[in-house]
C-alpha cells in the first residue's frame, strides 16, 4: 500500500480530505506522517486527532539546509514514506529531497498552472489576482513539485467558473471544493501506478497500467 507523508503550513482541509477519502476505501493509501513548519497548524491537531504521527518541523530549527534535509530524509525512509503530498504548504522543500523523491512529491495549488502561481501566490492573493485579472474561469491544478514555486508537470487540473458577483472567499470556496476532489484522486493515480511520466507530459494509464 502507498504509503503517504503530508506536509501543511495551515487549517487542512486538504488533509481532511485525504483523511476522508481513506476512510470511504476511495483512496488505497495510508497517512504515516504529517509535517508542518508551524506549531500551532490546525492540520497539526487533525492529524493526531486521526492518530497519524504530527510533527512540527521547520529550517529554523536547523543550522543548515543539509541537517535539515538530511532530517527529512531519514523521517521519511524512517516511516518508509513513498509519496510526498504538500497540501497547503507554504515552504521549500529542499533540493536534496527534491532529488531523492523525483517524481514522487505532490502539490496542491488553487488555480489554473501555469496562470496565478510562483512565489506570493497562495490564498487569497491567487483569487483576487484572478478577479481582478477579469478572468471566467479558475479552477485547481495538482502537479509535481520540482524545485520552484509552482512549475512542476500538472498531473490533474479541473476547472470552476467564476460567476459575476464572486468575492475571493466565494471563489476560494468553490475552488476549495474542486481540491478536495482532485487531490485524493490524483493519489490515488499514484496508488494504483497510472501515472507515467515523460518530460513535462503526464499521462493517465487505464486501469492495469502500460503493457
Ligand atoms: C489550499 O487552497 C491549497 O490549494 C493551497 O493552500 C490551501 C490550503 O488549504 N496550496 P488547507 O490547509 O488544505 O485547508
Amino acid at each position: 500500500m502507498l504509503t503517504l507523508c503530508v506536509f501543511v503550513s495551515g487549517r487542512g482541509s486538504n488533509l481532511a480530505a485525504l483523511i476522508e477519502a481513506i476512510r470511504l476505501g476511495r483512496l488505497d493509501a495510508r497517512i504515516a506522517l504529517v509535517i508542518s513548519n508551524k506549531a500551532e497548524a490546525g492540520a497539526l491537531a487533525l492529524a493526531r486527532a486521526n492518530a497519524i504521527t504530527a510533527l512540527h518541523l521547520s529550517p529554523a530549527q536547523f543550522t543548515s539546509e543539509e541537517a535539515y534535509s538530511s532530517s527529512l530524509l531519514g523521517l521519511l525512509e524512517e516511516h518508509g514514506v513513498g509519496l510526498i503530498v504538500l497540501a497547503g504548504y507554504l515552504k521549500k522543500i529542499p533540493a536534496a529531497v527534491i532529488q531523492h523523491y523525483r517524481h514522487r512529491i505532490l502539490n496542491i495549488h488553487p488555480a489554473l498552472l501555469p496562470a496565478f502561481g510562483g512565489k506570493g501566490m497562495y490564498g487569497h492573493h491567487v483569487h483576487e489576482a484572478v478577479l481582478d485579472y477579469g478572468c471566467k474561469v479558475s479552477g485547481a491544478t495538482v502537479h509535481i513539485v520540482d524545485s520552484d514555486y509552482d512549475t512542476g508537470a500538472p498531473v490533474l487540473q479541473q476547472c470552476v467558473p467564476v460567476l459575476e458577483d464572486d468575492t475571493p472567499e466565494r471563489l476560494a470556496a468553490r475552488v476549495l471544493e474542486t481540491e478536495h476532489e482532485i487531490l485524493p484522486r490524483a493519489v490515488q493515480l499514484f496508488a494504483e501506478g497510472r501515472v507515467w511520466i515523460e518530460g513535462r507530459r503526464v499521462t493517465i494509464l487505464a486501469k492495469g497500467g502500460r503493457e
